[in-house]
């Protein structure tokens, strides 16, 4: 949450720092602003409420300036507003700060250190950067001393770039759990949360560890631990392809997302397989897995939602006992550990705070461990003992979509190599089932058309909403619910269908649509028994039901899959229903309110 960009070199900075800023804004887009030096050593500040596009209107261009600070905000401490935008200022206004993440001992900080009569906003930020302010002036320390001695003290989770109006050419920055990196570039260098914002002007990027400060000048880089020890660290270069960032011709990046998603499935099919065209899945890692008496997933939001059916293939294809855990909730009542436990974590982004000190108190204990995620390099990835890729290409809007459809790719794979080893699945044709299912994606999204113009009978004018299913098909009731109520604002559940009548179904009125999902041959007559009974009752209903299962009028007919595979199917109409949904109510689809994208705060 929240975006960071910093560039010291020889470019005008603020085009450099806006059009960073508009890559990050899926990150957080309450307020935004920029903060830029000149030559004279006069610092130019412009904060703005709102989008990146308000910022950019009040953006002075013709300030002859070559280095700068960016910040796009998802707020934490203090309401979405100019005075609580970053960058922010010391007392004296020498030093100038941004920061993602949450400090958790601000108001101890306060009390200490600052006077509370030189704050203007109620952010942890502030205090941070009043506190560089004071050690300098009163202990006489450089920038780069102060900084770091202000680090000493704070606790917490941060991503800082800091500037120093007496060094304009130079820039400071730090990391501790909050995503951050250094690119390298001709004449210049930067520093950004994410590859995105910078890959336009560099792909050569060098990591920042937790507990490390970075002294960046157009011409060099250098990396300290906080306690001043050098270090250095290779460069990489990063596999973003910056045309893959950009919407082309749609409106939203959703909707292309959605569309991407039979590609994404063919390409996963590509990188898993061997050159015999074998599924493979790295050596090592299978025989760790099986060693697993019991696998335990963790997950937020849509991932979670994956994870279950992770669940389902680890249990069918590979026969291993597997559990699903809210990364946010595991602490409270972490699972009874015996024997060999192995932990999946799946991360679209790879930074969800949340799932990350799973991870991290995982390792404490000793677990061998993998990471699901999008995002090569991220900290998921990097903290785990293994990575499986799921080589979706960047996903940008916040609802999550294609990266869903991966996961579940991937995790239909991997159980099926390790049922494969124990000699369970050898008579399933994955590469097939999994190309079939791509090629019925496609049709189903040839429907958008059909889609839209239900989602407007049902949905438009509608303040909640149910959708129902049992088995993998309350699993996509799940993910499809959380998709509709994030970008539409509709309040929607999503519901075991029989477990309706045990209370929820006193919601159901006249009216109320009930979006039914049957793709499961075991349950299709118990999930219509439930239809009839919310139809009685008033509900809208709304079947998406699988060839072989459907009924004459039934609304959506999904083509026949496998049935194991059949989520990654019904899934893409729900996708369609929220995004015209959403549409047809006139919210932006991609920017929700309240949400971003990379959810790097617990
Ligand atoms: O990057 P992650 O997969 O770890 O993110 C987890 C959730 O924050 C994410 O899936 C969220 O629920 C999506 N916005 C849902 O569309």
């Amino acid at each position: 949450m929240c975006g960071i960009v910093g560039y010291v070199g020889q470019d005008a900075v603020q085009e450099v720092l806006l059009q960073g800023l508009e890559k990050l804004e899926y990150r957080g887009y309450d307020s935004a602003g920029i903060f830029v030096l000149d030559q004279e050593k006069e610092g130019h500040l412009f904060k703005e409420k709102g989008r990146i596009a308000e910022l950019r209107k009040i953006v002075d261009h013709s300030i002859p300036a070559h280095s700068g600070i960016g910040h796009t905000r998802w707020a934490t401490h203090g309401v979405p507003s100019v005075v609580n935008a970053h960058p922010h200022q010391s007392a004296d206004g020498r030093f100038t700060l941004v920061h993602n993440g949450v400090i958790e001992n601000f108001q101890e900080l306060k009390e200490m250190y600052v006077d509370e009569a030189a704050l203007v906003g109620n952010t942890d930020t502030e205090i941070v950067v009043h506190l560089i302010g004071k050690f300098a002036k009163e202990q006489g320390l450089s920038g780069k001393e102060a900084f770091r001695a202000a680090l000493g003290k704070v606790k917490g989770s941060y991503a800082f770039a800091l500037m120093d109006s007496e060094e304009p050419d130079t820039l400071y920055a730090a990391k501790n759990k909050s995503p951050l990196l250094i690119g390298l570039g001709d004449d210049f260098n930067v520093v950004a949360s994410d590859a995105m914002a910078t890959v336009q002007i560099t792909n050569e990027y060098v990591e920042i560890h937790d507990g490390e400060m970075v002294i960046l000048t157009k011409d060099n880089v250098s990396i300290e631990t906080i306690a001043g020890k050098t270090v250095e660290r290779d460069s990489y270069q990063a596999s973003v392809d910056a045309s893959d960032l950009e919407k082309g011709t749609y409106p939203y990046y959703m909707l292309k997302e959605i569309d991407e998603q039979p590609a994404v499935v063919r390409n996963i099919i590509q990188q898993y397989q061997n050159e015999a065209g074998e599924l493979v899945i790295p050596e090592s890692l299978v025989e760790s897995m099986l060693l697993a008496d019991r696998i335990h997933i963790v997950a937020c939001g849509t991932s979670y939602h994956a994870g279950w059916l992770g669940k389902h293939f680890l249990e069918h294809f590979a026969h291993i006992p597997t559990e699903v855990h809210v990364a946010s909730e595991f602490s409270y009542h972490p699972p009874l550990l015996k024997g060999n436990p192995f932990f999946i974590f799946i991360s679209q982004s790879g930074e969800t705070a949340d799932s990350r000190q799973v991870l991290v108190k995982v390792k404490e204990w000793g677990y061998p461990t993998l990471t699901l995620t999008n995002v090569a390099g991220s900290t998921l990835s990097r903290e785990a003992d293994a990575t499986l890729l799921l080589h979706a290409g960047p996903e940008i809007a916040v609802a999550s979509t294609k990266a869903y459809t991966a996961q579940i790719a991937v995790l239909a794979i991997l159980s099926h190599v390790l049922g494969l080893k124990q000699e369970i699945t050898s008579d399933l044709d994955l590469v097939h089932e999994l190309g079939m299912v791509a090629n019925a994606m496609e049709s189903i999204i040839d429907e958008k058309q059909h889609i839209g113009e239900l989602a407007k009978i049902y949905l438009r004018d509608t303040r909640n909403a149910f959708y129902i299913g049992r088995g993998l098909d309350y699993y996509v009731s799940m993910e499809a619910a959380l998709k509709l109520k994030e970008i539409s604002y509709i309040q929607t559940e999503g519901f075991a269908a029989g477990e309706l009548k045990h209370g929820t179904i006193a919601l159901i009125e006249e009216g109320t649509p009930v979006m039914a999902i049957i793709t499961q041959a075991e349950s299709a007559s118990h999930t219509r028994g439930n239809i009839e009974e919310v139809r009685s009752r008033g509900a809208n209903t709304c079947v998406f039901a699988m060839e072989g299962l459907e009924r004459g009028s039934d609304e959506i007919i999904l083509p026949a899959v496998h049935p194991s595979l059949a989520a990654l199917l019904a899934v893409v109409p729900t996708q369609l229903f929220a995004y015209f949904a959403t549409l047809h109510r006139g919210y932006d689809v991609d920017k929700p309110r309240n949400l971003a994208k990379s959810v790097t705060v617990e």
